[in-house]
């Protein structure tokens, strides 16, 4: 990939900036019935099976380790049928709206083997008090998959391409009344925008610039006052960039030396949780957790109407 230019700011920084406001609670799934069973991603072989037991550990030991940083997480049942629905992150974008009522805007799986779930995640939502809604159903309409939407400094960050459709930015940007920037990925080993892209705090975030086109890549860099750029071997062999942080903690699946240095420079305190067993279908720490403390007028700025910026 040809050399990307940062922003002036982005020379390394001592002022700390302040932590995200959200990242304090979680939606997760209990992994009862966690399989490969399709292929729907170049990590999953049906050859290479989780160990039940092992995973599961992995996963309590993870939401223990949320916990103990003082982060809620709900826990929604596992579908014995969907052997995915572990990756919660996908089954919908969750919200906090003016008003103070939960909202929730459900995926619409790519894949046919996914779509199951979000009937369950849905049904989950509504009987805890969330008003939920849909930018496509049942195959009909866009695809939205939740691992490629974030809040990032008012803004909604969206990936576009492997799993997510173009059009589905238009309708995010109308149903929650934002401005979304969207970002081409073309990596098949980064599908989701949660492989590639992981906002620290208020100015930092992971990004691997190998995911996306050279000029989604660039818009990415370019929103990012200090980015902390990770290479596509760091962000692919460890998963690096699908971490979860809670305020300065930075709960990472494995992090490489390099990596580690830049974040504890920046303030950040890494604490790795294996959770290995879930990298073989393809995900791991931010798709196994689902933030949904997102509040409309404070992470994200109210644009009338809606507003999608998509790189030239
Ligand atoms: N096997 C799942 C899929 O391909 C993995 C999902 C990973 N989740 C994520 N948020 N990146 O859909």
């Amino acid at each position: 990939m040809p050399a990307l230019s940062r922003p002036a700011e982005s020379a390394p920084s001592a002022p700390s900036a302040a932590s995200l406001p959200w990242g304090r609670h979680y939606l997760a799934v209990e992994p009862t019935h966690f399989r490969v069973e399709y292929v729907i991603n170049p990590f999953m072989d049906p050859a290479d099976q989780p160990d039940r037991a092992v995973a599961f550990r992995q996963w309590h030991a993870m939401v223990d380790t949320l916990r103990g940083l003082g982060a809620e997480v709900d826990v929604l049942p596992q579908r014995a049928d969907a052997p995915d629905m572990v990756y919660a992150m996908n089954l919908g974008l969750g919200w906090v709206d003016a008003a103070g009522e939960r909202r929730a805007v459900l995926s619409h799986m790519r894949y046919p083997q996914r779509r199951m779930e979000t009937a369950s995640a849905h049904a989950w939502l509504r009987d805890h008090g969330w008003r939920t809604s849909y930018v496509g159903r049942d195959g009909v309409g866009p695809h939205l998959e939740a691992g490629d939407a974030f809040a990032w400094r008012g803004d909604l960050v969206v990936g576009y391409g492997p799993r997510t459709e173009e059009l589905a930015l238009k309708h995010l940007a109308t149903d929650l009344g934002v401005r979304v920037h969207g970002v081409r990925i073309t990596h098949p080993g980064m599908y989701h925008l949660d492989l590639a892209f992981c906002p620290l705090d208020e100015r930092r975030a992971l990004v691997c610039p190998s995911a996306f086109d050279e000029a989604s890549a660039q818009a990415l860099l370019d929103l990012v006052p200090e980015p902390v750029v990770l290479t596509e071997e760091e962000a692919l062999t460890s998963f690096c960039a699908n971490s979860v942080v809670v305020g300065r903690t930075v709960v990472m699946p494995a992090c490489p030396g390099r990596v580690r240095g830049l974040l504890e420079d920046a303030g950040f305190e890494v604490v790795v949780v294996d959770v290995s067993e879930f990298h073989k279908g393809g995900g791991s720490i931010r798709c196994l957790t689902n933030p949904v403390d997102l509040v409309l007028g404070r992470d994200l700025e109210p644009v009338v109407g809606g507003e999608v910026l998509l790189p030239a």
